[in-house]
């Protein structure tokens, strides 16, 4: 479907025209006077220059000719030369039946659909999940929701840190608990044993202990270092406890990305792209972009027009270690070999920006992705707690994601039980879901690239800009629904009547801005715009519901309208939390 300002648009640029102008300048927008008018085209004044005429009398012109048109109920020429209008009630419920009958409540998929890798969540595995990740993978899975519902292909690949010297760490200090095993035997040629060495709770336990450890003594760090190497290079025994920690980290990290309700569809990490640095390095040599630097090997990237300093790409250690701008090199050249896709997103701590403008730059100066493809970082800024440093626990050490999660459910858990009287298994399932969505619309609502704080007490609240909120909202519509069902005199395929009342038109002139609300989210990758937009629809429907009887309005055509609209009210919100990450309970 159009967007409502793009047929406005239509209709004024046939106006202009017939005045006289040129029809390029009728371009109209949402109005920023909402207590003058609905729409505004500010076209007279850039005109102005062009006609040598002064912007009142052209706007003049082009109302002279609008006025009387049934799209609009009235229409007027503003000094110094803006043009007012106000959408004909006809029209609005007309955009209104067109939007109910529309599967996609009137968006329409991009022309150009595009083939789109989203690089997000990005953990670090056998390292405990803290709330840094949790950002990528809120922020990651929204923007891949939108760029699928606009009818992209995407694929979303969680990219795990399994590669690093946290290994090399457990490794040692399992060696240090139980020599005994046979991965430490060196003589040993047998089969290792298919029951890992330790549990999830143990391999919890075995990082920290070790990494702290680690930092206090010098020959134990070095020994970690050492079977790092090892391990990267293909020791046998060392593979074999590898294995046995992705194995069961990975099966906890999944059920963590479940809880949160973030899906990749692919989980490769650094570890699978080691094959892909040898020949990848030997090109890079062979063609002249890759020198040696103080032992080092790098690729150089600064450019003429830089303004700071652009440190090279490091390929490789003077040891002949690779590095994370080797790794993620290398990861591009497997998705260009296996995936070629139009555009790569990055979903990653704003921190590590210089890090991805530097494998930017070296991969599409040696070659490694096709000239066309677009590489954008988007980075995120930090979760601060309420005193503006990173959130920590209560304690003041690292915030754990499942502590977080579980501490935001007991306080939805309190708040349900306040409210009204459910099960103990209801009220836990309830807290779930609305828990889940103050985690993720607190988070979501902030333009991604700015610090934000994370307030519980605000996020879990019903009332403001919060998750609750809107679930709030939408259960209150449900519930509305359910009744009508319930009750015996319905219509079977109702009509949306032209509105009656400014506030069931404004709330008509909110829905239909979804379709434009959408593609901008998805153009600027902006989860934040829903937020807003899902936010304001909310409040219009909260005040269209005080000021209106809904289910007692005894004309039942009128009634039947009005339970459409909700309708629609309902089913842009759904489909606004789904892209957002989150889903609405059947009560709260
Ligand atoms: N594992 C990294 C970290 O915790 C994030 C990975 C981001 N993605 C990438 N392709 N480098 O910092």
């Amino acid at each position: 479907m159009k967007k409502i300002s793009e047929e406005i648009t239509a209709r004024v640029a046939l106006a202009f025209e017939k005045a006289g102008y040129d029809k390029d300048l009728a371009k109209v927008k949402v109005s920023d006077r909402p207590d003058l008018c609905e729409y505004q085209c500010n076209g007279a004044m850039a005109g102005a220059k062009v006609y040598r005429k002064a912007p009142i009398m052209i706007a003049e012109d082009v109302v002279a000719i609008l006025t009387g048109d049934s799209m609009f109920s009235q229409v007027e020429a503003v000094k110094p030369g803006f043009i007012n209008l106000t959408l004909h009630p006809d029209f609005v419920a007309r955009y209104m039946n067109e939007m109910k009958s529309d599967q996609k409540l009137g968006v329409e998929k991009s022309k150009s659909p595009k083939k789109v890798m989203i690089d997000y969540g990005g953990p670090n595995v056998a390292k405990p999940l803290h709330v840094g990740h949790l950002r990528s993978a809120i922020i990651g899975e929204s923007i891949k929701r939108i760029l699928r519902f606009m009818g992209h292909k995407v694929i979303g690949d969680i990219h795990l840190g399994d590669w690093g010297y946290q290994m090399g760490l457990i490794i040692t200090e399992l060696q240090k608990r139980q020599p005994e095993l046979p991965y430490f035997q060196e003589e040993f040629e047998g089969e290792y044993p298919e029951t890992p060495p330790f549990t999830i709770g143990e391999l919890e336990e075995i990082y920290p202990t070790a990494s702290a450890y680690a930092k206090e003594h010098e020959e134990y760090r070095e020994e970690a270092l050492r079977a790092t190497y090892l391990l990267q290079n293909g020791h046998r025994g060392y593979r074999a406890i590898w294995r046995h920690i992705m194995a069961v980290s990975v099966a906890d990290l999944k059920k963590n990305y479940k809880n949160l309700n973030v899906e990749f569809d692919l989980w490769k990490g650094e570890a699978d792209v080691q094959p892909y640095i040898p020949d990848m390095v030997q090109r890079l040599k062979e063609e002249g972009y890759a020198h040696l630097d103080k032992g080092a090997l790098v690729v150089d990237v600064k450019e003429e027009a830089d303004t700071k300093e652009i440190p090279p790409c490091m390929i490789l250690k003077s040891d002949g270690a690779a590095l994370y701008d080797t790794t993620d090199l290398a990861t591009l050249v497997e998705r260009e070999e296996k995936i070629r896709p139009d555009e790569v997103i990055y979903v990653v701590d704003k921190r590590q920006e210089l890090h991805f403008v530097q494998v930017f730059r070296c991969a599409k100066k040696t070659g490694i992705v096709r000239p066309e493809v677009e590489l954008k970082f988007l980075g995120f800024g930090t979760m601060n707690g309420k005193d503006g440093k990173p959130f920590k626990t209560r304690e003041g050490g690292v915030m754990r994601l499942e502590r977080l999660l579980s501490e935001i459910e007991e306080e939805m858990h309190q708040k349900i039980k306040e409210n009204r009287e459910v099960s103990q298994e209801e009220a836990g399932k309830i807290a779930r879901i609305v828990g889940l969505a103050a985690i993720k619309y607190g988070d979501l609502s902030n333009q991604a690239s700015k610090d934000y704080v994370f307030d519980v007490d605000r996020f879990t609240s019903f009332e403001g800009n919060t998750g609750p909120y809107i679930l709030y909202t939408i259960v209150r519509i449900k519930s509305i629904l359910n009744k009508y069902v319930t009750s015996e005199n319905q219509n079977a395929e109702p009509i949306i009547l032209p509105p009656v009342s400014p506030i069931e038109k404004e709330l008509m002139l909110t829905a239909g801005k979804f379709n434009e609300v959408i593609e901008t989210a998805c153009e600027e990758a902006a989860p934040h715009k829903i937020c807003a937009f899902i936010y304001d629809l909310a409040n219009v429907f909260n005040r269209f519901y005080h000021e209106t009887k809904i289910l007692s309005e005894s004309d039942e055509a009128r009634k039947a309208s009005y339970i459409a609209l909700l309708g629609i009210t309902r089913g842009v919100l759904e489909v606004c939390i789904d892209l957002l990450g989150f889903e609405a309970p059947d009560r709260m």
